[in-house]
């Protein structure tokens, strides 16, 4: 039977390479031996370790661990000749080995081009105003390459030397944060050296990372549309509240709780209080005199949000226009305890299921067995049966094949 690599274990390998590239990083810089760019320590080398081909493919996966391996018992053996002198007898033979039937072509595969952002994590915290801002950049910037639906058919397109790319699968997770950055920064070019994509120098270093998060969550609708799940992991946009209880003032406050957030409706339609679930309400209309009124007919949601662009951020999000007029109205969304949103159900849906969660675990190893647990109590309601997967079944994301 051939052997494959265990996620989890692969995951464990991957963070590893990922936190060690990051630390090297930040020993250099603390010792002064790395300059800071677009605010943050830039990467000194022009390669990095691959975590895209690794996370794919698990026949390159299994070659790279024989490698390291490999290098790991050498490494052994060599710290033990030290001492023993058997060791050293063996080692002669262990080098011929490893040089000889180790598989070095993997070697060439886990590297990666690197740029000076690679690393960079964004600094905005995914905000509905953030989101909103980059909305905007992108009308003004890039909708004439890349089109108002992020296909790549702008009124521009057809005079480049290539068609840029949908921006609506999942490309925008297989690459690292800080690459994205670069490219929208800098711009891209062909092997070539012919320019591809302009650089937006023009931009500030927060209006890129703006338009990223715009990216992002337009990208999650419309994969959400088309295929009818979240592939990866989409986190809840931050936004500002107003809570009757805990007092909590943004989304933020309330990571470790469950979330039920309802779109649009009115305070009548609000869905009775669960000692499960916080209630988030996202009012379709911000009503004058700010926070306080808005609370007060509110009084069946714990929260209110406050951001008046909230609904048409989360309409990108569940890949549902917003602008005609309606929007995602009637819809609810379940976050999960690490501020992952992971189930939605449709306006008139009625109970929820399991089958609502569109965010699941890439290894839902454990998932018959939670099945079975929620079915197993005769009391478990549908809601119940979907927390308890949820709870379960835990979901990170992968930015450029790396956990991010
Ligand atoms: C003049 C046309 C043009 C404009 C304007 C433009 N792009 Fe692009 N974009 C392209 C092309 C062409 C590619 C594909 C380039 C390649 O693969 O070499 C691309 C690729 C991309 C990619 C994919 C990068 C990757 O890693 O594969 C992203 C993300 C992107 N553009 C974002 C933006 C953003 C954000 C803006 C506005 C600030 C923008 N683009 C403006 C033409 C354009």
């Amino acid at each position: 039977m051939a052997w494959t690599v265990p996620a989890d274990w692969l995951d464990t390998v991957l963070a590893l390479a990922q936190r060690s590239q990051q630390a090297l990083q930040a020993a250099l810089h603390s010792v002064g031996l790395l300059t800071d760019v677009h605010g943050q320590p830039a990467w000194p080398w022009a390669q990095r370790l691959a975590a895209e081909v690794l996370a794919q493919e698990p026949q390159l996966a299994r070659q790279a661990t024989a490698l390291l391996a490999c290098m790991l018992g050498l490494g052994v053996l060599a710290l033990l000749a030290l001492r023993w002198r058997w060791a050293r007898w063996a080692l002669a033979p262990a080098l011929l080995l490893v040089a000889t039937a180790a598989p070095w072509s993997a070697l060439a595969l886990l590297q990666a081009p690197a740029v000076p952002t690679s690393w960079h994590r964004s600094p905005t915290g995914f905000t509905v105003q953030s989101i909103t801002q980059g909305a905007h950049i992108y009308q003004q910037q890039c909708v004439r390459c890349h089109g108002a639906d992020g296909k790549g058919e702008g009124p521009d397109a057809a005079r480049l030397p290539m068609w840029p790319p949908t921006l609506n699968g999942s490309l925008l997770w297989k690459r690292l944060e800080g690459e994205l950055f670069w490219r929208v920064r800098h711009g891209m070019h062909s092997a070539a050296g012919v320019q591809t994509m302009p650089a937006f120098a023009n931009l500030t270093d927060e209006q890129v990372w703006q338009v990223l998060d715009y990216l992002q969550a337009y990208a999650a609708g419309q994969l959400l549309r088309d295929t009818g799940a979240w592939a990866q992991p989409v986190r809840m946009p931050q936004a500002r509240l107003h809570c009757r209880n805990t007092g909590a003032t943004s989304v933020r406050q309330l990571q470790g709780q469950r979330l039920r957030v309802v779109l649009g409706g009115s305070v009548d339609a609000l869905p009775p209080d669960d000692p499960r679930l916080v209630t988030l309400w996202v009012p379709a209309q911000a009503v004058a005199g700010g926070a306080a009124e808005l609370a007060d007919p509110a009084d069946q949601a714990e929260c209110v949000v406050q951001d008046p662009q909230a609904l048409p951020v989360l309409a990108w999000v569940l890949g549902q226009a917003a602008n005609d007029g309606k929007g995602p109205q009637g819809s609810q969304m379940l976050v999960d305890r690490n501020g992952w949103l992971r189930a939605r159900s449709s306006p008139g849906q009625g109970d929820w299921s399991e089958d609502d969660l569109v965010c699941r675990a890439s290894a839902p190893s454990n998932a018959t067995t939670t099945r079975l647990a929620a079915s197993a109590s005769p009391d478990a309601d549908g809601l119940e049966a979907l927390i308890r997967r949820m709870d379960a079944e835990p979901v990170r994301p992968r930015r450029g094949g790396f956990p991010h």
